[in-house]
């Protein structure tokens, strides 16, 4: 069963998100000697990656930034998930802490790259310690969309390319449903009225929605009462 929290608007869950982020990475600096994070891309994180920023006491030295999904285009396009990220955060990580996934290599070279990338830090299964996720209004999460071979997928990264009607209409690269739900902690980061009902269609369980596939108890929801609205708590 997943764990849900629901803060009363989206600046109190980004203060949230950021704080049990920090938690998180102390516990795993102290216990493993490092932190390994997936980001999310989309806009909902954003705010949450600008108030980590800002969060004093996170241990930077140990942390490893990650990202869950990534639109293959330049790390500096508007539509780039590493960018939006970087700029929230606005910090000055040495880049061997930073592992974004390169799109601009296009989807089956850069999933393949970021592959590798996993292969070389991990030395052995990929376990993250946190993967952050928002909530495709189809349900998709990192770039997983419905009724997608790529959610059968069993290697660690997948190359993919959204359904229509989504946008960007860009190719893309994905962490794989195997490799999300290996992570030690998943977080859904979900805000806005937008969101009430895939929300509550996803922690009910609907088969059609790749967000239903990522449950259990390592899994939370984080939502503000917006998004929570369609849920019987
Ligand atoms: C992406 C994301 C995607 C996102 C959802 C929600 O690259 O688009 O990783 O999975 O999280 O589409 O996006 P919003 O937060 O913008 O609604």
């Amino acid at each position: 069963m997943s764990r849900i929290a629901v803060l009363p608007n989206a600046e109190a869950l980004h203060e949230e998100a950021a704080t049990r982020l920090r938690e998180s990475a102390l516990t795993a600096v102290r216990e493993r000697g490092r932190f390994a994070v997936a980001l999310s891309g989309g806009s909902s994180p954003k705010g949450v990656y600008e108030a980590l920023g800002k969060l004093e006491g996170v241990p930077w030295e140990g942390v490893h930034l990650f990202w869950g999904d990534e639109r293959c285009v330049p790390p500096d396009h508007p539509d780039s998930n590493f960018g939006m990220a970087w700029a929230a955060l606005s910090l000055d990580l040495p880049h061997e802490q930073v592992h974004r996934m390169r799109g601009e290599l296009g989807p089956e070279a850069g999933a393949a790259h970021y592959a590798s990338e996993l292969e070389v830090f991990f030395d052995g299964p990929v376990v993250f310690d946190l993967v952050h996720l928002g909530l495709g209004p189809d349900g998709h999460v990192a770039s997983l969309f419905p009724g997608q071979p790529t959610l059968e997928a069993t290697e660690p990264v997948v190359s993919s390319f959204p359904n229509e009607g989504l946008s960007p209409q860009v190719a893309r690269i994905s962490l794989s449903l195997p490799t999300i739900g290996a992570a030690r902690a998943v977080q859904f980061l979900v805000t806005g009225e937008a969101k009430a009902s895939v929300a509550a269609r996803a922690l009910e369980g609907d088969p059609r929605l790749p967000a239903s596939r990522v449950a259990g108890e390592r899994v939370s929801w984080l939502l503000d009462e917006a998004a929570a609205r369609g849920l019987s708590l």
